[in-house]
């Protein structure tokens, strides 16, 4: 625990490869390819005695494949140096095979791996076999076309968003069970991979999904997650080990009528001890104000069971058993447009600190609007944290066009057009400016964005937004990518590089 700079999250990998090399293999488009079926060779870079090389393993059946495995080997002096999304064995021939999380590919999906190899002056493009890599293509297109890709290939503003930052740039995902788990999508793991140096899990590190009965934990679609971040040089923030949210408290803990103070304990112990080491940071609590209560403590379950102490006993649990992790505080609705509300965070955090709970930091959800709240406001709200010594971490950020509390008829906006856009880029880039102005590098706990593109965020199914279509994030679609670039990322893109 503290504020020291202990795990710099990596720009770099052990062994010396760089990320910019991951991602390069991680590339659906290689320089030289060749089709065999449903398995692709494609080698993504080349240089003197060295290349990187994908394969993707595709299901053009209509039945999910539940494990797949390919094979080759060289004829000449190539050979696999370091591999990665897949276990690998032998040596020429080499065998692949799926890593847990990545072992199920339903159909008209893909799963990539890559590696880097040495090539001993020329690289080679070996003949796959396995179950789905058959020899033959099925489906032979009669008219090649020689450039098959409909969608243009998007060209970001900057190679890396995360590298124009030294704090993290994250991203929360859909991943395990959930629909367009990322883990499942290779252009969503491309894109993560490409411009994001952290993730959070949208849901499956919440507390139903985690602990499901008193005496059950279900840790393996995060540590899953997880792997892959950890593969991929990105950093894992979790969320959330203690949080209201009627859907999210396991019906077990709501009618639990054992020590309850014990049980949360146990809880928090369990799940921090496990992920130690492999989480840099935790919102510990989540949502725990009620601005219109007198005393500010939202009347949740934990609230009702043990009064306003839950709070600083999960803190001090979660530090017991992962005294690394940073510890954040997080809410919504506290960047300074609902001044009670931020005051009553204020009180809360004050009375934390005067009882020397170990607390690392806040963190702003900033699910904002367009227009509101504004700069300044928002930039004294993270001033009021850093006066603390505290982090201040925006865990959460979405912007979308329509605001339903405007005093303009909602929607405001039923396309995305480009005097939309330019406003929605100009947003982002203030609110990171603020972000940059006010809190000093030591305590930027760094920025997340709630989905990776438009079509992924929450906001289309909250009913306070009527059904309104609205384009909140970075990203564009299709669904399963390529995913493009939009006006608001540059917008980040300039703000962290002026
Ligand atoms: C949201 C998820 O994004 C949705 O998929 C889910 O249906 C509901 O929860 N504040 C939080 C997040 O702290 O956990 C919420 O995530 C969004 C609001």
């Amino acid at each position: 625990m503290g504020n020291t700079g202990k795990r710099s999250y990596p720009s770099t990998l052990s062994k010396g490869i760089t990320r910019a090399c991951l991602l390069t293999a991680l590339a659906s488009t290689g320089y030289a390819s060749a089709v065999q079926a449903d398995c692709e060779y494609a080698i993504n870079n080349q240089w003197g005695e060295g290349f990187v090389a994908t394969i993707t393993v595709s299901n053009t059946t209509s039945a999910t494949v539940n494990d797949w495995s390919v094979a080759w080997e060289y004829t000449g002096d190539n050979r696999v140096s370091h591999l990665w999304s897949a276990n690998l064995s032998g040596t020429n021939p080499y065998t692949a095979t799926p890593m847990s999380w990545n072992s199920s590919i339903a159909p008209g999906q893909s799963v990539a791996f890559g590696f880097v190899g040495s090539s001993g002056g020329t690289t080679e493009i070996p003949t796959l076999s396995g179950p789905l890599c058959d020899g033959v293509d099925p489906d032979p297109d009669p008219d090649p076309d020689p450039d098959p890709d409909p969608e243009p290939d998007p060209e970001p503003s900057v190679p890396h968003l995360y590298e124009l930052a030294d704090f993290p740039i994250g991203v929360a995902v859909s991943a395990g069970n959930e629909s367009r788990s990322f883990l499942t999508l290779a252009e969503k793991q491309f894109t993560i991979a490409q411009h994001f140096s952290q993730l959070t899990a949208g849901n499956i590190m919440k507390m139903s999904y985690l602990h499901p009965a008193e005496t059950t934990y279900s840790f393996t679609q995060a540590d899953d997650m997880i792997d892959w971040a950890l593969d991929h040089g990105l950093t894992v923030h979790g969320h959330t080990f203690i949080w209201h949210s009627s859907y999210q408290v396991p019906s077990w803990m709501s009618s639990y009528s054992g020590d309850f103070q014990a049980m949360l304990d146990e809880h928090v112990t369990t799940i921090a001890e496990h992920f130690a080491g492999r989480v840099e940071s935790w919102d510990v609590v989540n949502e725990a104000i009620d601005e219109s209560q007198t005393n500010c403590y939202r009347q949740s379950l934990f609230y009702q069971q043990l009064g306003s102490a839950y709070l600083a006993n999960a803190f001090i649990a979660a530090d017991a058993a992962d005294p690394d992790a940073d510890l954040y505080y997080n809410d919504y609705d506290t960047e300074g447009g609902n001044t009670t509300k931020l005051n009553c965070m204020l009180q809360i955090i004050d009375d934390l600190l005067a009882n020397n709970v170990p607390i690392d930091g806040v963190g702003f959800q900033m699910h904002v609007q367009i227009d509101w709240p504004g700069s300044s406001t928002i930039a004294s709200a993270f001033q009021a944290i850093v006066d603390r010594g505290l982090k201040v971490k925006i865990t959460e950020l979405d912007i979308p066009l329509n605001n339903p509390w405007a005093s303009t008829p909602f929607p405001q906006y039923t396309s995305y057009t480009d005097a939309a856009a330019e406003l929605q880029k100009q947003r982002y880039k203030s609110i990171v400016e603020t972000y940059l102005n006010t809190v000093p590098p030591a305590l930027r706990g760094g920025i997340t964005v709630w989905g990776l593109w438009d079509g992924d965020s929450w906001l289309l199914d909250l009913s306070s937004r009527a059904g309104a279509d609205d384009w909140p994030l970075l990203f564009t679609g299709p669904a399963d990518g390529p995913y493009e670039a939009k006006p608001s990322f540059d917008g980040v893109a300039e703000a962290l590089d002026p």
